[in-house]
C-alpha cells in the first residue's frame, strides 16, 4: 500500500458519507481540473490569496473573505466567481464559463452544507471512510435463495413483457451444435450428432460439465473479462 492511502485513515469527518461521495463525484474533480493550477499547494500557487485543495483554504477565501460558506449561496464567492456574475472575477480567467449543469452541483453543495473530507494539502488523496455496513447490502453479498419455480418459468415471464414468443424448439443436431457450442466452444463430432437423441440430453449436458475443455473455455472467457495477459504488448518487437 503507497503510503499516502494510509492517510485515508486519519481523517475524520462530520458530513454524511451521502454528501462526502457527491464532493468526491461532481466538486472535486472540477477543483483539480479548473482550479488548482492556480489555487493550490501543488501548483505552488494562491492567486488572490486562495487555495482551494484544502477545506480550510477554501473556507477562509483569499483576499476578499470567504470562498465558500455553508448553506449560503449567496455568501459564497466562489460561485459568484464560477457564474461570473461580477465581470471583475471571473473563474476560471479567460476560460469559457462552466457547464451550467456543473454550477448547479456547486450551489448544491453549498446549500447542503459544503461537506469537504480535505484537511490538508498533504492528504488530497483521502476518500471517505468505507462504510461496511452499507457495503454488505451489495448484491454480490447476498445470500442467495431458491426462488419458486424454475428457470424456464422466469425466461417466459421476461419473454411475455417483452412481447417475446419463444423461437420453435429446435432439430436434434441443430440443439446438440449449440449446446457444444455453449459448454465446450467447440462443434459436436459427426460420430456425436449421429449417436445423439432428445433423450440423451442430460446425459450429454453432464457428459460436456465433465469434459476439460468446459474448463478450458469458460477459463478463457473469465480470464478475457478480467483482462488478463501473458504480456503487456511491448514484448513484439517488430514493431
Ligand atoms: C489561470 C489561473 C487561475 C485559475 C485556473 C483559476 N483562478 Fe481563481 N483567481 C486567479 C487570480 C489571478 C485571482 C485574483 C483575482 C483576479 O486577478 O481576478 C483569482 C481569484 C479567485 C477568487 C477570489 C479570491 C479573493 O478572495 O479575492 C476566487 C473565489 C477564485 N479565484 C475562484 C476560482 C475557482 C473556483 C477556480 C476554478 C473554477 C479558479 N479560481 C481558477 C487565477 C485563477
Amino acid at each position: 500500500m503507497k503510503p499516502a492511502f494510509c492517510l485515508i485513515l486519519s481523517f475524520s469527518i462530520t458530513a454524511s458519507a451521502q454528501d462526502v461521495a457527491f464532493f468526491e463525484s461532481k466538486i472535486r474533480p472540477v477543483l483539480v481540473k479548473h482550479c488548482y493550477e492556480c489555487h493550490s499547494a501543488e501548483s505552488g500557487k494562491s492567486k488572490g490569496g486562495l487555495v482551494l485543495d484544502t477545506r480550510d483554504g477554501i473556507r477562509a477565501g483569499g483576499e476578499t473573505g470567504a470562498a465558500v460558506v455553508p448553506g449560503e449561496v449567496a455568501k459564497s464567492l466562489l460561485l459568484a466567481a464560477i457564474k461570473h456574475s461580477d465581470p471583475d472575477l471571473e473563474m476560471p480567467p479567460k476560460k469559457p464559463k462552466l457547464a451550467d449543469s456543473v454550477i448547479r452541483d456547486f450551489e448544491v453543495w453549498i446549500r447542503t452544507g459544503a461537506a469537504d473530507p480535505r484537511e490538508s494539502a498533504l492528504n488530497t488523496v483521502e476518500r471517505p471512510p468505507v462504510n461496511l455496513a452499507a457495503g454488505r447490502q451489495f448484491w454480490s453479498y447476498q445470500q442467495p435463495v431458491k426462488a419458486d419455480g424454475n428457470v424456464d418459468e422466469f425466461v417466459q415471464a421476461k419473454l411475455r413483457e417483452n412481447g417475446l414468443t419463444p423461437s420453435p424448439e429446435a432439430e436434434p443436431v441443430v440443439l446438440l451444435r449449440r449446446l457444444y457450442f455453449d459448454l465446450i466452444g467447440l462443434p459436436p463430432t459427426p460420430e456425436a450428432m449421429k449417436a445423439f437423441s432428445r433423450e440423451k440430453w442430460e446425459a450429454t449436458v453432464d457428459d460436456l460439465l465433465r469434459s476439460p475443455r468446459f474448463g478450458e473455455r469458460w477459463g478463457r472467457h473469465w480470464l478475457d473479462v478480467a483482462r488478463f495477459a501473458e504480456s503487456n504488448g511491448r514484448a513484439v518487437s517488430r514493431f
